[in-house]
């Protein structure tokens, strides 16, 4: 089973209008002399308000914008209503949005989001025919209490509740162990493979080989140039998930370049 990766940049609350355009034409001008079969599979996940920005210099080199998809950070579940501050996946894909980025973290911690809101997300999400990115991950405190796998297997089966085997296999998971995001300190490789293969066998469990085989499942925290081409050597690891490097179009540029190194699996 040979699985697209997928690099995908979350700008996160970072980045005016003006620079994101800049950062989105960096990374443009980077794909432009590259076939969409041998680039993976690009996501960038700006703010709200640079979504028309980024979508306005999308992409002109032919491709008919198929090297760059561009994703929502966050979304509600209902289509329309007095939810004041959020956003439906209707508007986002009204925006340009193809994927969605749900269940981050930050999300969890500073927002109080629960298992049981990310999965009608997903469910929003694929039934008006775009892709959820879940995110799932541990705590130090976590791991160091042993639970790390069984944390994410209950995240996993929470977010997955009551969706098609065929929607689960296009669905993106990126497993972000809390302790690597934004710290500097990358999970191991070896270690973020047999967790993203922990994954895969509890999507197996509930939506079956097939779905298992073909989901895209992703490590993030502290991705950077360095650190890419291992984790994509990995069996599981089928992306990235980037922070702090995808702002900068130099860094996220050469997170491409080098995932183009260990392509195919
Ligand atoms: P960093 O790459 O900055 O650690 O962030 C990871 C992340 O949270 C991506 O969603």
């Amino acid at each position: 089973m040979s699985r697209k990766p997928i690099i995908a940049g979350n700008w996160k609350m970072n980045l005016l209008q003006s620079d994101a355009k800049a950062l989105f034409e960096g990374i443009k001008a980077f794909c432009a002399d590259k076939s969409a079969t041998v680039l993976p599979t690009i996501v960038i996940a700006p703010t709200f308000t640079s979504l028309s920005v980024v979508n306005s210099v999308k992409c002109d080199c032919g491709c008919g914008g198929t090297k760059i998809s561009v994703a929502g950070q966050n979304c509600h579940w209902e289509s329309s209503g007095a939810f004041t501050g959020e956003i439906s996946v209707e508007m986002l894909a009204d925006a340009g949005c193809s994927y969605v980025i749900i269940g981050h973290s930050e999300r969890r911690q500073y927002f109080s989001e629960t298992d049981e809101m990310i999965n009608k997300k997903a469910k929003a999400i694929l039934a008006k025919g775009l892709i959820p990115i879940i995110c799932c991950g541990e705590t130090l405190e976590q791991r160091e209490a042993g639970v790390t796998d069984s944390w994410i297997a209950g995240q996993i089966k929470a977010a997955l509740e009551g969706i098609s085997s065929e929607d689960v296999a296009k669905s993106v998971i990126a497993y972000e162990p809390i302790w690597a995001i934004g710290t500097g300190k990358t999970c191991d490789s070896d270690e973020a493979n047999r967790v993203i293969a922990m994954i895969r066998n509890v999507v197996k469990e509930v939506a079956g080989a097939s779905a298992a085989d073909s989901i895209r499942i992703l490590y993030g925290g502290s991705v950077k140039p360095s650190t890419i081409a291992e984790q994509m050597s990995k069996s599981d690891i089928d992306g990235a998930l980037v922070g702090g490097a995808s702002l900068k179009a130099e860094s996220f540029n050469q997170i491409i370049e080098n995932t183009m190194t260990v392509m195919v699996k």
